[in-house]
């Protein structure tokens, strides 16, 4: 790694974090998988080189990072790291300009063979996420992409030429990223592709935010279950991988401790964590979900019920912040939160009695909270009977300021301390006996985010976004010493 300037006081913060925080080093089991996270259209750029089509929201990830033209010099940074694994997410439109409609993308496979190759040269394990909210444009024109059952055909088209092409090598494999975001905030509130969204959310009126987020999810998850279908009946045996989703499970915490408060957090957890978990392990929706929503929530047939059960080897975990929820079935909620049938959602808060969960930080929705990584870890591990989980994203956001220099983004002793006590967390919960097998930190450069462009960097690595050129932050020399601390190859 580059030297960095540092004074007395990180050096002493830098010692403390290291040995100071995790009292049980050996909490991560051996062969625990580190590493950092990436997707394709927040790094890749390279909109339209070599053969790639649109993506639904092309306007700001044209160039993002320029990973696709620096994915060597990005290894380099990942082995001075001394991660173990790499997760990054295929650009669907790359591989398939017109989706199925049209023809494999010769160059897109190639890019993604070499960094693969490159990446196992060096000893980091490809961990795959077939989709990261992009598709191509194509599927979005002809129906509607998620809200049609067409795209199911679609994705396990996609899903089948990939495990064909890359499964030789990719040991892991995610079929979606986040989906209870992406639908939440692409089909209701209108900030994600493709930007649906109708009153009283966002400013669009081209959707009907009551019903289409529970379609798209629904298509998500049969065309999860169509691609694990396939894995599992062509390719599995022979490659040996694994497969699984990834959600974003946030912890909720009751806003009162009376009865209503405690339903309005397990509420809250099915409206998110168990959404997209409950069918794809147990072939239903939450019974919370169902005596709510009604006829709004759709349906799966029997045949559909059978082949979703037990349909992921691991459950990914994206986890960042804590939430107070409040009741808003019986009690009058913020603006925004309402009394709607779909009130499990949304109903959070971030401060009770104006005391926020946590430690508040320049991210509007990210509050420092460790204690919430052991907690949610805990409750997936008891709900879906300790399947086996990866951490496959966490990671803290610094929101650039006008007079904001290098310097300041450089020293980000808050990121370190961040992970420090996540990571902390997340190893008393392995202690007590969860199943987790890896940890991913978004992430490994500072990159572009979906709504806020470049504004609010995440990376270990500062980019400066003019020169694209990347710089190491105190937190990868924090996460270097803490993997060389704490990873065991055996
Ligand atoms: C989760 C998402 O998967 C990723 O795309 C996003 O950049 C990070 N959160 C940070 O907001």
């Amino acid at each position: 790694l580059l030297p960095l300037p540092v004074s007395p006081e990180l050096l002493t913060l830098k010692q403390g974090l290291v040995n100071g925080n995790n009292n049980n080093p050996s909490s991560f089991p051996p062969n625990f998988l580190f590493g950092t996270a990436s997707s394709a259209y927040e790094y890749e750029g390279g909109y339209l080189s070599d053969g790639k089509g649109k993506v639904i929201d092309g306007s700001n990830g044209d160039v993002a990072v320029d990973h696709y033209h620096r994915y060597l010099e990005d290894i380099d940074l990942m082995v001075s790291l001394g991660v173990n694994s790499y997760r990054f997410s295929i650009s669907w439109a790359r591989i398939l300009p017109k989706g199925r409609f049209g023809n494999v993308n010769v160059a897109g496979i190639d890019f993604y063979n070499n960094l693969i190759d490159a990446l196992l040269l060096k000893g980091i394990k490809p961990f795959v996420t077939l989709t990261h909210i992009d598709l191509p444009q194509e599927i979005e024109d002809r129906y509607g992409s998620w809200l049609s059952p067409e795209s199911q055909l679609d994705f396990a088209y996609f899903a089948d030429i990939c495990f064909k092409s890359f499964g030789d090598r990719v040991k892991y494999w995610v079929t979606f990223n986040e989906p209870n975001f992406q639908v939440k905030f692409g089909y209701r509130e209108g900030n994600f592709p493709p930007s649906r969204c109708s009153f009283p959310f966002g400013n669009c009126t081209n959707g009907d935010s009551e019903k289409e987020p529970f379609i798209a999810a629904h298509n998500i998850i049969l065309s999860h279950a169509a691609a694990v279908h396939i894995y599992r009946s062509k390719y599995q045996a022979k490659q040996g991988g694994s497969i699984g989703i990834i959600i974003n499970a946030a912890w909720f915490e009751p806003i009162s401790s009376s009865m209503a408060g405690k339903l309005a957090e397990e509420r809250a957890q099915c409206f998110t964590t168990n959404w997209f978990l409950d069918p794809i392990v147990f072939g239903r929706y939450p019974p919370e979900m169902q005596s709510i929503l009604g006829s709004i929530l759709p349906e799966f047939s029997q045949t559909e019920k059978e082949m979703l059960k037990k349909g992921l080897d691991f459950i990914g975990i994206n986890h960042y912040s804590s939430y107070y929820v409040q009741d808003c079935m019986f009690t009058a909620c913020e603006p925004g939160t309402g009394t709607s049938k779909t009130e499990g959602l949304w109903a959070q808060s971030y401060q009770k009695n104006g005391i926020p969960i946590g430690e508040p930080t320049d991210v509007d929705w990210l509050y420092v909270y460790p204690g919430g990584m052991e907690k949610i870890i805990t409750y997936v591990k008891k709900r879906f009977n300790n399947t086996p989980m990866i951490i496959t994203e966490n990671g803290y956001g610094e929101v650039t300021k006008a007079n904001s220099t290098i310097e300041d983004s450089l020293q980000d002793v808050n990121r370190a301390k961040y992970m420090a006590g996540y990571l902390d967390s997340l190893s008393t919960a392995i202690r007590k006996g969860a199943d987790v097998r890896g940890y991913f930190a978004w992430s490994l450069l500072d990159n572009f985010e979906w709504e806020y462009g470049f504004t609010r960097r995440f990376g270990l690595h500062h980019v400066d976004f003019k020169t694209l050129k990347r710089t190491p932050k105190f937190s990868a020399t924090w996460y270097k010493n803490f993997i060389a601390e704490h990873g065991k190859v055996k």
